[in-house]
């Protein structure tokens, strides 16, 4: 069989739902040993400045317990960088980061805080932490990301996915151009490349088709397509449980 692309599970929103009642559950470790136990190449992590989802001792349980590599996503902050350098992941994916967005809403401006960002990147290095830079499918960008330093970007499938739901046919026509030609260079100046982003089962099949890039990270549909994958299980197991 034709070996997949690579495939990071991000469990964020498991962490959204157990904090929703403030409970110790549903835990985003066990969601992680199943990812793990069921083929899943690595553990995507956002720890973000207001906890929203990952807390800092998940990303404890998760190290000490977690054989696959961990991707910690994280903004470009002194509080961030001493977490990582703490933590000591496979990969950093740096990501831009706004308190009042809903999610990632778009590819990190590389040329803010330009000195510092080349300076994280080399701290992270150092410790042997793989560093990817979450960006817009552009050209210069990909270009900026190998000259800061980068091992990897990762490519911001976003629009991609919102122009699909919106079925606006040249919008993904302009899209896919963008990210596949973003991959191709950044597969000549020997970046790894990486993509993700609101990817479903119909986009991340298009994307997976470039192969330039060689690992997907998704999250949010993977977290809502469980749960209907679950019900069924649950509904059983309830059955069982309550039979007299
Ligand atoms: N990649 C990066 C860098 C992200 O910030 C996110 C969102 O946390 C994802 C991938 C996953 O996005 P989604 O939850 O929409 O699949």
């Amino acid at each position: 069989m034709r070996k997949r692309i690579r495939l990071g599970f991000n469990i964020d929103h498991v962490a959204t739902v157990r904090n929703a009642r403030g409970d110790d559950y549903p835990s985003p470790l066990r969601a992680a040993i199943i990812a793990q136990n069921n083929g899943a190449d690595s553990i995507t992590v956002h720890l973000r400045e207001d906890r929203r989802h990952i807390r800092d001792h998940d990303l404890i349980e998760l190290k000490k317990k977690i054989k696959i590599p961990i991707n910690l996503e994280m903004a470009l902050t002194p509080e961030m960088l001493k977490i990582a350098l703490k933590l000591k992941p496979k990969y950093v994916c740096i990501v831009p980061e706004k308190r009042k967005e809903i999610t990632t809403e778009g590819g990190l401006n590389l040329n803010y805080k330009k000195n510092y960002l080349t300076k994280v990147i080399r701290l992270l290095k150092l410790q042997n932490i793989q560093v990817s830079l979450f960006i817009e499918p552009d050209l210069k960008t990909v270009r900026l990301a190998k000259k800061l330093g980068s091992d990897n970007v990762e490519l911001h499938t976003g629009k991609y996915c919102k122009f699909f739901r919106e079925k606006n046919y040249i919008g993904i026509k302009k899209e896919f151009f963008k990210i596949k030609n973003s991959a191709k260079l950044g597969n000549i100046l020997n970046l790894g490349v990486h993509a993700g982003h609101g990817l479903n089962y119909q986009t991340s099949k298009k994307i997976s088709k470039i192969d330039e890039i060689t690992e997907l990270n998704i999250g949010h549909f993977f977290i809502s397509e469980s749960i209907f994958f679950g019900i069924a299980n649950v509904l059983k197991k309830f059955n069982k449980i309550l039979k007299r």
